[in-house]
């Protein structure tokens, strides 16, 4: 690639900003696709908008063009991720933009599936276009908006975001286990509204027998995607009647078992219509393996729910991108009452996981504090 194009122009900045709220209007629509925006301009003057509302859709470039018709040729068109140049569900971008005789191209960050190609970039360049990127503050912000994305082209495994509700003293359920509710009714209706834009929801096996869980979508406007259900159950001990099994023709579940589980426990959990998947991988591996798993079944986000295990092996593991933690003003205390995160944790105060990029929300009565363990992986 020549790469002399002329760094983007604050102007230019502003409409790959707007290409970004554009994108986001698709949110939890788009897996396995990323999400996408884009602006087509010139002199001052927006043409055209457009993002990706799903797989099968349009991609945004191409109804940015539709919107801006013949004025798109000479313009400048801005998208939030590198456009692609091969065909999927519907032809290249690229062949798009060619066609529409655009000038330049403002791209907000690279994609990492098209690094493994000839390349959007490459492709339009070649053909004579300018292709400029941005960077820093802007390239991030676009970036990290398909953390999910990224994560999965990058990694092969879904970006995970760990959610839990404990006390103010940091415990996720009474010494004789009851923990229904400790958050409040506005932190749960959040809740369902994160299940419906995640691909799926996991527990841990002591979770998914101590709660019952059904782990749907619900209360959500409109008719929310369900998510698939994940449970992380090395000896696949999940109960043929409990709810995830009883619903599982409607929503799909999918235990996550070790070589320890034994055959009729399976065959059981089959019949009952739940998929079972052998994760034959140590115990320290387990979880990177489950993931590995869930990536290959193309699962791009994962909301964790617990319990104490399954969240302090996901930690352990190092692969837990995101944390929203829910406080809720109560104090449960109590020896016996068990801590969000289980063994083994830290030894070392320098060795505890840091969140970054802090975020703390008033949700009704609770607070929910937020953050990222691990940056959104890039796509150059
Ligand atoms: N307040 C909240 O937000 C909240 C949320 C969820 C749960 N809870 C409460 O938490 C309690 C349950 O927590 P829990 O710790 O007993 O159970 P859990 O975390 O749900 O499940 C523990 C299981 O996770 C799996 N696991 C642990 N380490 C692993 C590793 N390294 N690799 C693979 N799998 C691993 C194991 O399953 P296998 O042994 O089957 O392999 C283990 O038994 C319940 O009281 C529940 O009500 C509270």
């Amino acid at each position: 690639m020549s790469g002399a194009a002329a760094a983007p122009s604050p102007e230019e900045l502003a409409w790959l900003a707007r290409a970004r709220v554009l994108a986001e209007e698709a949110r939890g629509q788009v897996s396995p696709n990323p999400l996408v925006g884009a602006v087509v301009a010139r002199g001052g003057q927006v043409l055209g908008e457009g993002h990706h509302a799903g797989p099968g859709l349009p991609h945004a470039e191409v109804e940015a063009l539709l919107a801006a018709g013949d004025a798109a040729r000479g313009a400048t068109v801005a998208c939030t991720l590198e456009p692609c140049s091969h065909r999927g569900r519907t032809p290249p971008c690229t062949d798009a933009l060619l066609a529409a005789g655009v000038a330049r191209v403002v791209v907000g960050c690279r994609d990492p599936l098209e690094c493994d190609r000839a390349g959007g970039a490459s492709t339009l360049v070649a053909a004579g276009v300018e292709v400029a990127f941005a960077t820093g503050a802007d390239e991030a912000a676009c970036r990290r908006q398909n953390g999910p994305f990224m994560t999965w082209a990058r990694l092969g495994r879904p970006e995970v975001t760990l959610k839990l509700a404990t006390s103010l003293d940091g415990k996720i359920a009474t010494a004789s286990g009851e923990s229904r509710w400790i958050s409040g009714p506005e932190a749960r209706a959040l809740v369902h509204r994160w299940r419906a834009e995640q691909d799926a929801v996991a527990v841990g096996s002591g979770t998914a027998l101590a709660d019952d869980p059904l782990l749907t979508a619900r209360d959500v406007p409109g008719a929310p995607r369900q998510p698939l259900r994940v449970v992380f159950d090395g000896r696949a001990s999940l109960p043929s009647d409990s709810q995830l099994a009883r619903t599982s023709a409607e929503v799909p579940v999918l235990v996550l078992a070790g070589p320890e589980a034994a055959p009729e426990r399976r065959a059981a959990l089959s019949a009952a219509g739940v998929e079972v998947a052998l994760v034959d991988a140590a115990r320290e591996e387990r979880i990177e393996a489950g993931l590995a798993e869930l990536g290959r079944r193309g699962v791009q986000s994962l909301l964790v729910e617990g319990g104490a295990g399954l969240a302090a092996a996901m930690l352990d593991a190092g692969v837990v991108d995101r944390v929203a933690w829910v406080l809720a003003p109560t104090l449960i205390g109590g020896a016996g009452a068990p801590g969000a995160v289980g063994d083994p944790g830290a030894e070392r105060l320098a060795d505890a996981p840091r969140l970054r990029e802090v975020a703390v929300e008033r949700l009704g009565e609770d607070v929910l504090v937020s953050g990222r363990l691990h940056d959104v992986p890039g796509g150059g």
